[in-house]
């Protein structure tokens, strides 16, 4: 069998060559580093994901070797297969970057600045592109968009104020569940993600919505307002499950369990999916076979504080004392009712409130 010949693709002047078929951002992604276009909607494991969000685009500086005109417009680098010979420009053309700015300004027009508040703060992709594409003000003097609270379901909670319609979770509706009973209602500023005559979403494999999802707007109602993501600590894990592959991070504080996720790779991006009930209902340590810290390679606060191969220190205070435990001055524990280590916050239903901590007895 004759070989296939490959397609060469220089992109912000670094040449790599891949197969034919390739995106320009899967090429992108096959060199690594600064050069690779963000991605809000496009998914490697979702079919047809791609073409909605524009904050990929591109500039083709040479259409291919056998036709070297620049395609006059920049193009979508989900969405545009690579030609032998062509030059693209990503980071290194002033007018790519200048539309990726007008891009990240109207996906900011009607999302929330709600960031203190929202679960996803700290691996939402619209919050590290604002980071580096955002301006410090907005230009909009119009009333936000906004949608009517719509309960979707006894495990995730939709935010539709904060959709950016990249159309991620549909296609995990319609690729992973047996049946998709959500989709995007009605047209223009008024389109909404929602459920059909308000069915609950509850199908298997659901969950994966949650992960899919690059904002704020689809969230694990067993995590909501539990804890900030950069406190917890991403471990890999994996249990014997009969309905999925059974890998997951498993998101901890102590040795509490407070969410479960499938494990995405460098681009934020799921592979193997995972089914309800490892994400629901397995939230006990016992339940898992814990590999290791998860390594974080997106640039994100949750990779922060997080220490790998860490060697502690050797405690002298018991050979200073002779053997003996240190006197300790106070517990906190006997004069505040906060953090009762008898309470588990990854057990209780729904976020912790006042009520939460009151003694039983009193
Ligand atoms: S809810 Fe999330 S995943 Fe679904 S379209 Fe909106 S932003 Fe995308
Ligand atoms: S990632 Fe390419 S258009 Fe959204």
């Amino acid at each position: 069998m004759s070989e296939q010949k490959l397609f060469k693709v220089t992109i912000d002047n670094i040449t790599a060559e891949v197969e034919p078929g390739t995106t320009i951002l899967q090429a992108a992604r096959k060199i690594g580093g600064d050069i690779v276009p963000p991605a809000m909607c496009y998914y490697s494991t979702l079919k047809d994901s791609g073409g909605k969000c524009r904050t990929c685009l591109v500039k083709v500086a040479q259409g291919s070797a056998a036709d070297p005109r620049p395609v006059p417009k920049l193009v979508a680098s989900c969405r545009t297969a690579v030609m032998d010979g062509m030059v693209v420009e990503n980071i290194t053309n002033q007018q790519v970057l200048e539309a990726r700015d007008g891009v990240v300004e109207f996906l900011l027009i009607n999302h929330p600045l709600d960031c203190p508040v929202c679960d996803q703060a700290g691996e939402c992709n619209l919050q590290d592109l604002s980071y580096g594409h955002g301006d410090d003000k907005s230009r909009f003097e119009f009333v936000k968009r906004t949608f009517e609270p719509e309960n979707i379901g006894p495990h995730i909670q939709l935010h539709m104020n904060r959709c950016i319609m990249c159309y991620r979770c549909t296609y995990v509706a319609d690729q992973l569940t047996e049946e998709r009973l959500h989709g995007v209602l009605d047209r223009g500023d008024r389109s909404r993600i929602s459920t059909y005559i308000s069915k609950a979403i509850d199908n298997d494999f659901s969950g994966n919505m949650i992960d899919v999802c690059p904002v704020g707007a689809l969230t694990d109602k067993t995590f909501r307002f539990k804890n900030r993501v950069w406190f917890t600590r991403p471990m890999d894990a994996h249990r014997e499950c009969s309905k999925c592959a059974g890998k997951v991070h498993l998101w901890m504080r102590g040795d509490e369990v407070f969410r479960v996720t499938g494990r995405k790779d460098q681009w934020g991006e799921v592979h193997d999916w995972i089914c309800n009930e490892c994400r629901y209902d397995k939230k006990k340590v016992s339940d898992w076979v814990i590999e290791g810290p998860a390594k974080m390679s997106r640039h994100s606060v949750i990779s922060v504080n997080k220490y790998y191969g860490l060697k502690k220190p050797k405690d002298f205070l018991p050979e200073v004392m002779g053997g003996r435990d240190p006197k300790m001055l106070m517990d906190i524990h006997d004069v505040s009712g906060v953090n009762d280590p008898d309470i588990d916050l990854s057990a209780v239903n729904g976020p912790a409130t006042s009520k939460t901590f009151e003694k039983k007895d009193s």
